[in-house]
């Protein structure tokens, strides 16, 4: 697993986030793994809501270039995200839908063609019993329906985020930390593999 590229993606970026914290506790587990790791602040693409209008007008904006290619740079993704209402939030469906848009140009790939067999691992935190467990099925559905990508199957919901984290942002309970870096050395093996095929 050593030297595999690993990007991290928080489908929340506001200040205190549980998953953003639970992003990170995943990419320390992956670098103790030998991994690469690579934070991308989705909220700091500014992508606008999706509009047709603006996409004819101005084309696609460039934090989707900027997404895609931190995607061609890596080997694997991991994605903690919020549940909002059962679902992935809008930050996540937004910035993946302009990728999406994203057309082959200067000799890179589109967006689709992109995300097509990386493997990623979701997990997701919220301060609710659930953990943001509903929202993670169409997660999955989403990255792996509509963008071919090779979704592990281990998965992890932290459950009462709010308690779940020391005061340097370790998780405290062992079991949550073995089910963390569960999903890691699943999204590192299949990487690996993939790479060494
Ligand atoms: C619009 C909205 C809908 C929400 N729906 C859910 C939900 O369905 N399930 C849940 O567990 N938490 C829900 N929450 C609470 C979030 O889990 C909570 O705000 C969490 O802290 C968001 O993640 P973050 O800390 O990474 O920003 C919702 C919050 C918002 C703002």
């Amino acid at each position: 697993m050593d030297g595999l590229r690993l990007l991290v993606l928080s489908g929340s970026e506001r200040e205190g986030s549980f998953n953003k914290r639970l992003a990170a506790a995943a990419g320390q587990a992956a670098q103790a793994a030998g991994a690469h790791v690579a934070p991308l602040d989705l909220r700091a693409l500014a992508l606008p809501l999706y509009d047709g209008d603006i996409e004819k007008a101005q084309g696609v904006p460039d934090g989707a270039r900027t997404l895609r290619d931190a995607l061609l740079a890596c080997d694997a993704v991991l994605l903690s995200t919020p549940e909002y209402n059962g679902f992935p939030p809008p930050l996540v469906i937004n910035s993946f839908d302009w990728l999406s848009r994203l057309a082959a140009e200067d000799g890179r790939p589109s967006g689709l063609a992109t995300t097509a067999n990386r493997p990623v691992g979701v997990l997701a935190a919220s301060p609710g019993l659930l953990g943001g467990l509903r929202s993670l099925n169409f997660t999955r559905q989403y990255l792996s329906m509509a963008f071919a990508m090779l979704v592990v199957p281990q998965q992890f919901a932290l459950a009462r985020a709010g308690e779940a984290f020391d005061e340097h942002g370790a998780l405290r309970d062992a079991k949550q930390q073995a089910a963390v870096e569960n999903v890691v050395a699943s999204v590192l093996r299949v990487a690996g593999a993939l790479k060494s095929a």
